[in-house]
């Protein structure tokens, strides 16, 4: 099943230059990439972005850690994109992620651990649909589809 799902690339990944070589690991899995930007999101964003974790004793510092710099978000589509993008980007707890998943192999924590993706096909809807507008996402085919689909 061909799904769409957001991947964001956390501040801490983007300051410490790690954007091109999350990038590298998507395209090099085959996924395709349809949409991409980078943003400093305002409070209200990641209050929807984050709804699940509102009422969590952790959110004022996910919140803030959110807000203290750009992040990029990415629309990835593929087969099974979404199951297909967390096992990319391994446990939510970098310090438990296996190595050879971004953050098994990039980071070291639990709040900064480099990226974000959805969970569930409806929640890849809702959350692309707080950062996205329909038409920055593109319908394309790449070249090589038929070797990878
Ligand atoms: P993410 O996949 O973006 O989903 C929610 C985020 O909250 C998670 O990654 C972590 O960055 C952060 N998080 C989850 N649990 C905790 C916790 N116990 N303390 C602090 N931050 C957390």
């Amino acid at each position: 099943m061909i799904e769409t799902t957001l991947l964001m690339i956390k501040p801490d990944a983007v300051q410490r230059g790690l954007i091109g070589k999350i990038i590298s690991r998507i395209e090099e899995k085959g996924l395709k990439i349809i949409g991409l930007k980078m943003e400093i999101l305002t409070d209200s964003t990641i209050e929807q972005l984050y709804d699940i974790h509102l009422k969590k004793s952790f959110f004022p510092i996910l919140k803030a850690f959110i807000m203290s710099g750009p992040i990029v978000a990415l629309a990835i589509q593929g087969p099974n994109a979404v199951k297909v993008v967390r096992k990319l980007c391994g446990a939510t707890n970098s310090p438990e992620a296996e190595p050879g998943t971004i953050r098994g192999d990039l980071g070291l924590h639990l709040t900064k651990n480099i990226v974000h993706s959805s969970d569930q096909p409806d929640r890849a809807k809702y959350e692309l649909g707080i950062l996205f507008k329909e038409n920055e996402l593109q319908s394309y085919t790449q070249i090589n589809e038929k070797w990878i689909m």
